[in-house]
């Protein structure tokens, strides 16, 4: 059992991390303007409960789902691109965004898919790519392997392409994905990547090498540690998600 006293040293030290985290999530959002940082309670509550170590795979997926839902969401108003005014009950206007169909989502497999199916729950009729990169975990640089690409044949025409990947950690394989789509003609500033849980390095490595993409992200944490994973971060997101731990 902890004192009074103890509680509230500890409590006093995780509020203290929580603003050290908070300046260098504004120091990153200043320095890029393509970074969205969402910061939405809903979704600070719902990554305490991933970030737990003790939530079981049904827990883990429930609230990961959750999270995912609300992600998928300020992802695809990214993608908006008309503004439109209609006329309320009232008699009265009301002017807006107008959600976007004209959207191809890419999911890099697998974790991907698991955000791919929360963007097609909103929006069920986008067009779907699948790029199968893996992070080679044998190496120091987890450099990354592309093993298999599917992307619609006329994705250059689309207004956004929305790559989704629940974890950017040292950017290698959102950049091999970007690199992909680029390849097929998109370009660069029509494509925004969504993810849950970003770091510095895989921000500054996407922003390094393609400047003009949009980062929307759920979170962004501290650092990565020497086996590059995500810190505090959650573990492994496939392996947790798809019980395969
Ligand atoms: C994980 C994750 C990302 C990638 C991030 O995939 O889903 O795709 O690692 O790491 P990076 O920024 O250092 O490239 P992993 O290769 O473990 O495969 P999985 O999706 O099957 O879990
Ligand atoms: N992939 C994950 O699932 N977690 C990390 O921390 C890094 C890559
Ligand atoms: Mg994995």
């Amino acid at each position: 059992t902890t004192s009074p006293t103890e509680a509230l040293a500890k409590s006093k030290l995780a509020k203290q991390k929580e603003k050290r985290q908070r300046t260098i999530t504004s120091s990153l959002e200043s320095m890029y303007p393509n970074l969205d940082v969402l910061h939405m309670k809903s979704i600070k509550s719902l990554h305490v409960m991933l970030r737990d170590k003790r939530s079981s795979h049904a827990q883990f997926k429930h609230y990961a789902d959750r999270l995912m839902r609300i992600l998928a969401e300020e992802a695809l108003a990214a993608c908006a691109v008309e503004r439109c005014t209609v006329w309320t009950a009232t008699g009265a206007e009301y002017s807006g965004m107008r959600p976007n169909n004209n959207v191809c989502v890419v999911s890099i497999v697998r974790a991907g898919d698991s955000l791919l199916d929360a963007v097609l729950h909103c929006s069920p009729n986008l067009a779907v790519g699948k790029i199968l990169i893996q992070r080679n975990e044998t190496t120091v640089e987890k450099s990354p392997v592309l093993f298999y690409t599917k992307l619609p044949p006329r994705i250059a025409t689309y207004d956004r392409v929305l790559i989704v990947d629940p974890m950017l950690a040292t950017g290698g394989s959102a950049n091999m994905a970007i690199q992909t789509v680029l390849q097929a003609g998109v370009e660069e500033s029509n494509i925004i990547f969504a993810n849950v849980v970003a770091c510095p390095e895989g921000i500054r490595a996407i922003f390094a090498a393609h400047p003009n993409v949009t980062i929307v992200t759920a979170a962004v944490d501290q650092e990565l540690n020497e086996s590059k994973y995500i810190v505090p971060g959650l573990g492994d997101y496939g392996d947790r998600y798809y019980d395969t731990t």
